[in-house]
């Protein structure tokens, strides 16, 4: 099948314009933390479902768009995903874990209890599509994790954009995700991600980021 092109529509901006909006875009997303303390303030759903528009307009290998998001709001099924991933942390922190791994961790206070599963109102569960059956035949998607990685990413600034928080949080391993959202053979949980208000009293770990010429190489 021929594809049809079309006339692409560069957003246009001045040079000190670009400058001004790269900024506050950058300042925008350096205001963005991960929250573990949730409100259970509702929100509009209409807000999650853009944000997520927006995480999908990602760039995907050969466009294939290998993503699912599943939002749970429902009581008894997030009450259900904090059991088995409580069930799986119990054990990464008790037995899985390396003693090293456990020490990286102290200064963000984690342990194998996820209140926040059950309090924010939403728990938006990317999942990523290995593949896809077409006429019968399975035909593998391309640079799935980069490709999913993108959208989440994307989908984070969204959420963030919007006034509200998020945590990437990866229960390990997340397969009891697939069972109890009764996901198809081909999808396999990337990230759960808790979105809602940050509990008005809630507290992020006082951290750095790298600076430009730590994360920047310029050959010029
Ligand atoms: C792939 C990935 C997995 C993560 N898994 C967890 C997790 O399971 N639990 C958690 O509390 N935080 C998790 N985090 C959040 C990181 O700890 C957090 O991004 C990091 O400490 C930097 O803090 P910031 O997001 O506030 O900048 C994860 C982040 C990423 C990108």
């Amino acid at each position: 099948m021929e594809q049809k092109f079309i006339p692409y529509q560069q957003k246009e901006l001045t040079a000190s314009e670009q400058l001004a909006t790269s900024k506050a875009y950058y300042e925008e997303l350096n205001r963005r933390r991960s929250v573990r303390e949730f409100s259970d303030e509702p929100v509009d759903i209409k807000v999650i479902e853009n944000a997520i528009l927006a995480g999908a307009t990602a760039p995907s290998g050969a466009h294939k768009q290998p993503w699912t998001f599943c939002v749970v709001s429902n009581a008894d099924l997030k009450a259900k995903i904090r059991a088995a991933a409580e069930t799986e942390e119990k054990q990464n922190y008790s037995t899985r874990m390396s003693d090293r791994w456990k020490e990286d961790l102290e200064p963000f206070g984690t342990n194998w209890e996820k209140p926040f599963i059950d309090i924010a109102p939403y728990i938006v569960i990317l999942f990523k599509r290995a593949f896809e059956t077409i006429d019968g035949e399975k035909r593998n998607n391309y640079y799935v994790n980069e490709s999913v990685g993108i959208a989440a990413g994307m989908f984070i600034a969204a959420i963030n954009n919007a006034g509200l928080s998020s945590l990437t949080h990866t229960p390990s391993p997340m397969n009891f995700l697939a069972k109890v959202l009764e996901r198809p053979e081909n999808e396999r949980a990337y990230l759960l991600m808790p979105v809602g208000y940050a509990a008005k009293d809630a507290e992020v770990p006082d951290i750095t980021r790298k600076k430009l010429d730590e994360v920047m190489v310029h050959y010029k």
